[in-house]
Order: C-alpha cells, then structure tokens, then sequence
C-alpha cells in the first residue's frame, strides 16, 4: 500500500505534492463508493475516532463523521460545551483521558493556532487537524483543490484567485499552499487591511481591485467576512464591503469568459457572495462539500496505515 510521508495531518504545508495526488486517488476510490447504493466499507473497523470540536462547525464535523462512519470506523464526539473543559479542564488532560479509553485517532478544531501540533507531540494517536485559528485547515484547502481537479480536469497551471478576509483566515493559508504545491497561480484580493503584511513573501501576486482579480482568475475562491475573530474596524461598514468586494451574479456576467466560484462555507449571504452568485451555475460550493466526505475518508484511511 502506498503511504503519506506523515503520521499526522497538521498542516498542507508538511505534504508534499506526492502525499496530495495520493490522497486525490483515494478520494476517486472512495467517491465510487459513495455513489453506490451501500455507501459503506469495512476499511477502519475496529478503529477507533474521537472527533473533538473546541470551535463550532456544520460542515467540517458532519463531514468527518459521516466519512468515519461509511469506512466503519467506532467514533465518539466530544464538544466544549457540553464537556469538562468548562470545570477548567486542561488540553492535554482532555485528551489524555479520551486516549485512556482506547482511542486511535483524533479530529481536533481548535481556536489557538497551534494545538493540533501540541497534541501530536504528547500523544501517541493520529492527529488530525479541523481547523487551527487562523493558521491552517487541511482537509478543507484537499478538497477545494480536488473539486478545481474534478471541474476543470487539473489545478496545474489554473489561476486561482483567494478573495476577502485573507488575514483572519485559515482556509486561504492552506489553499496557498496546495495550490502552490500542484503547480496553481495564486493571487489574493481584498480590503488592503484584510491583506496580512507578510502575504507577498509566500509567492503570491496581490490585487485590490476585485474587477481586474475576476477577469484574472479561473476561480474565485470567495471568504467568509469572520466577524467573530475581527477585533478592530478593518472596513466602515457590511454594505460598503459588498458593494467594493462582494461577488454578484451581475459581476460574473461582465466578466468575459466564465469562472467558477467555489466558497467554504458558511456564507455570509448579501455580504462577500450574492445568493444569485452562489446558487448560479459557477458555483461548485455543493460539490465541495460532496467531495468533502471522499477526502475526508481518503485521510482518514490513509493515515489508519501509519503508525510509525
Ligand atoms: N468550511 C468549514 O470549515 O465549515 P464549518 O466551520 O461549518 O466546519
């Protein structure tokens, strides 16, 4: 069997492109067996996946389980809310005590960049990385540049264009990354005090005007406005934003050749995307989470076979 080059999936930035088109092919495997009337496998049976959500999520946790569940993996969930985090609980103990119960691998979203890395040096499961902060979220970059693969047939060479709330954001750091690493050009646009300072020395180009980024780009990879993580003014107000970055359907119409327009999820609607834009024929955003489930089990599988 073929492997990943790590034991854990803490970042785009540790694979290399051999570990992407790795777990790509997989993804194929498993999206097959999505499509069949038994959605089910028996490749993780007897393994056992503690899912821990520090930080809210629809689509990421849905989307782990669901993709533990069809490789026949046991799984357990555990969310602060409803947790002993709130009694004052540390990181390590949670999870240690988790482990303690036979536990083999773990999906951790966490709010502090960093913690997926903290966890993979105490402890001796899989980690998985759900999200951390505002530093990387690796699955979702997989199957953003797997859904570029499956619409446009390659991300080799294709211009990507990562719009909005670069700075707060931990899907454009890790789609940066994998686009770079599949041979993509990469081009940010938003507000220049959405842009962080550093973002030129990773390579890519650096465009203000979102007109001139549309009529650049293959595809528009639209963010989320983070407002929860935004602790200064960075724009006057929602309605100026749309209006100078906010992507329309009458936008897209102008452009001269036609983009796709991918999102992660959830949108804020009216405000970074139109819903006339996000539910038009350039949008993949529901094949992105189609495809989710596949990359998902394709990491989950392939990491299972690493134990080093
Ligand atoms: N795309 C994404 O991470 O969505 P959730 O926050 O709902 O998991």
């Amino acid at each position: 069997m073929s492997r990943l080059s790590q034991k854990h999936l803490l970042g785009i930035k540790d694979l290399t492109e051999k570990d992407i088109e790795l777990i790509f092919e997989t993804a194929d495997t498993f999206k097959d067996v999505l499509n069949r009337p038994i959605k089910k496998v028996p490749s993780l049976r007897d393994v056992t996946i503690a899912n821990i959500f520090f930080e809210n999520s629809t689509r990421t946790r849905l989307s782990f389980e669901l993709a533990e569940k069809r490789l026949s993996a046991d799984v357990v969930n555990f969310s602060t809310s409803t947790s002993s985090v709130k009694k004052g609980e540390t990181l390590l103990d949670t999870v240690n005590n988790i482990l303690a119960m036979k536990v083999d691998m773990v999906v951790m979203r966490h709010a502090s960049p960093g913690a997926p890395h903290f966890l993979a040096r105490h402890i001796n499961a899989n980690i998985i990385n759900a999200g951390d902060g505002t530093h990387e979220h690796p699955t979702q970059a997989l199957l953003d540049t797997y859904s570029i693969r499956e619409t446009l047939g390659t991300v080799t060479g294709k211009r990507v264009a990562i719009i909005g709330d670069i700075l707060h954001s931990r899907v454009a750091l890790s789609n940066i990354f994998a686009l770079q690493k599949l041979g993509a050009k990469v081009l940010v646009c938003g507000p220049p005090t959405l842009l962080p300072k550093f973002i030129k020395n990773l390579g890519v180009q650096v465009e203000l005007d979102i007109n001139k980024a549309l009529e650049w780009c293959d595809v528009a990879n639209v963010l989320r406005i983070q407002l929860e993580r935004q602790q200064l003014k960075y724009f006057s107000s929602l309605r100026e934003y749309a209006l100078y970055y906010g992507i329309t359907k009458a936008r897209l119409d102008s452009l001269k050749k036609p983009i796709i327009i991918m999102h992660p999820g959830p949108i804020n609607r009216g405000i970074e995307l139109s819903s006339d834009a996000a539910d038009s024929a350039h949008s993949i955003i529901l094949d992105q989470v189609e495809n989710g489930v596949a990359i998902r089990m394709a990491v989950l599988y392939l990491l299972a076979g690493v134990t080093a």
